[in-house]
């Protein structure tokens, strides 16, 4: 039987804009709480509001759909006691889905240490930090549920992305042995790998033949089916699947070839400097500012 989602308190990371804000809204239908977590205070806060208006609750109930909190994930303490204010003032988290994330592109030559570093932490070092905290609360009571927003870059490598496909591939080996680690546990583990999501984060990437671009919202229903009806892999669309699969078993020359014919090669390389990114590469610069303290 599907898992109803009614008063479910749920954390999303990167929740103000893009995949994240359609997953809150989303959920908001769904019926659950949402916590919108975001760098981007405002936009948050804009964001909860939103979502606040458009589902009110009937009188006596929560009044509130959606919360707004500034978080930067790569503040590790931050994001602990995020996670512990929610539990206080709204109650315990049954999920905690894992999405902020940065996509700077550039060859490998032309990226500076710190956008590596700060990809590390925003899309990999984050992920584990706020899984292992989820974890700690959820193993205790026996129930909830990790949801990490990787890639399909976390199984087929793209030139001009090398770092972020370090961090998306990283992120699925780690959900895929925390996986292993809460089998029993009543804990699950989702891992979602999208192609290409039509929100800022994709600017300037063209159409390939290979795939078909996707919206927030149809990446935000399949986070509600696996949260409905767990499951692991949830590529979307789902047709990527089977296109990983398949391409694991090819010798890589093959698989190589096929990814040229198909112009997954040229996804990054054709949008390297594309002034259509300009706005998106500025913003993810600042996208790490606990990372860059720590190092400092
Ligand atoms: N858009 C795509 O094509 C695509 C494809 C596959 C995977 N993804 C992944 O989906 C996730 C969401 O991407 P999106 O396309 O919605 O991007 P987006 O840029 O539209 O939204 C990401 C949100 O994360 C927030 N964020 C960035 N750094 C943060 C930090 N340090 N702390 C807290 N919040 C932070 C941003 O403020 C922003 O609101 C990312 O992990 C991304 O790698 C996106």
């Amino acid at each position: 039987m599907a898992r109803s989602l009614t008063d479910q308190v749920v954390v999303i990371t990167g929740g103000a804009r893009g995949i994240g804000a359609a997953t809150a809204a989303a959920l908001v239908r769904a019926g659950a709480r949402v916590v919108v977590a975001d760098l981007d205070a405002d936009l948050a806060k804009q964001t909860a509001a939103t979502l606040t208006r458009e589902s009110p609750l009937p009188a006596g109930e929560f009044d509130i759909r959606a919360t707004a909190y500034g978080l930067d994930v790569t503040d590790r303490a931050a994001f602990t006691a995020l996670l512990d204010q929610v539990e206080a003032e709204i109650g315990p988290i049954d999920v905690l889905v894992n999405n902020a994330g940065i996509m700077p592109i550039a060859l490998i030559e032309d990226e500076p240490d710190r956008t590596t570093a700060a990809q590390l932490a925003v899309n990999l070092h984050a992920v584990i930090h706020g899984s292992r905290e989820a974890v700690r609360r959820m193993k205790r009571r026996g129930s909830g549920h990790v949801v990490n927003v990787a890639s399909a870059a976390g199984r087929i490598p793209v030139p001009a992305g090398a770092t972020y496909c370090a961090t998306k591939f990283g992120v699925i080996g780690f959900s895929e042995a925390l996986r292993l680690e809460l089998r029993d546990t009543g804990v699950d583990v989702s891992c979602v790998m999208p192609a290409i999501v039509r929100t800022e984060l994709a600017a300037g990437l063209k159409d390939s033949k290979g795939v078909k671009p996707v919206t927030a919202e149809q990446v935000a229903e399949a986070i509600v089916g696996a949260l409905r009806s767990p499951r692991f892999d949830v590529y979307v669309p789902k047709s990527v699947g089977p296109a990983v699969r398949v391409g694991a078993l090819l010798p890589r020359r093959v698989g190589e070839w096929l990814s040229r014919g198909l112009g997954g090669e040229r996804l990054f390389l054709d949008a390297l400097d594309s002034a259509d990114r300009r706005d998106y590469e500025a913003r993810a610069a600042d996208s790490a500012p606990g990372a860059e303290e720590t190092r400092g």
